[in-house]
């Protein structure tokens, strides 16, 4: 059965239901007052929240810059994982970047995950380099990049993904 999932903007309201799902899954979680602050610039950010049934189980936002949009945050409750939720929200994500006008999206993200650098592949992000010690345990990032999400080739790309989704 196909789950149910309405995707919103995140606002100031869904914070508790957000830090709680961050505070389980990683070790070191942004603070409430960061969240915040990230929502006192929404010109400059996009961040969204996905709920099943009424309660969040995704969220996930970008930051843009001079054009270029840095996804900063993907997070899917435990037991919401591998139903395409991370798919949806990307998708939702880059096709505001792209009403945004941004052209390039960049991430970080740690060399052992690879469920996520599977699903950012997906979107046509490449490991460009990597990111010695990025993070407060000394493991490596990755650092990934897109081509032009404005392009032709790349809208091709999100409506073969949008596809799949349907199919799945
Ligand atoms: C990474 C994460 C966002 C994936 O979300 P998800 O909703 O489970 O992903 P989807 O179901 O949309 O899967 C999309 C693709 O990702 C890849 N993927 C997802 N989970 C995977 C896993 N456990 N192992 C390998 N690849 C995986 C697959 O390529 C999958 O495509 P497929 O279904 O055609 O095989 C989720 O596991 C998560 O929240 N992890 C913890 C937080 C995190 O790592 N965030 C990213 C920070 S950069």
């Amino acid at each position: 059965m196909k789950i149910d999932i309405r995707i919103s903007i995140m606002r100031i309201e869904d914070l508790d239901e957000v830090y709680e799902i961050e505070q389980k899954i990683y070790p070191q979680p942004w603070s409430l007052n960061i969240f915040r602050s990230e929502l006192e610039r929404p010109d400059k950010r996009v961040y969204l929240v996905a709920r099943s049934e009424g309660t969040i189980v995704a969220y996930a936002g970008l930051m843009i810059v001079d054009g270029e949009g840095h996804i900063t945050n993907l997070a899917i409750d435990i037991p919401f994982r591998k139903k395409s939720i991370g798919t949806m929200m990307t998708l939702r994500l880059i096709e505001m970047a792209r009403l945004k006008k941004v052209h390039w999206l960049t991430l970080e993200v740690r060399e052992s995950n690879k469920a996520a650098q599977n699903l950012y592949k997906k979107f046509g992000f490449r490991s460009i380099g990597t990111r010695k010690g990025y993070y407060s345990d000394g493991e490596n990032a990755l650092i990934m990049w897109t081509n032009d999400i404005a392009s032709k080739e790349y809208g091709e790309l999100l409506e073969k993904v949008k596809e799949e989704l349907v199919g799945k």
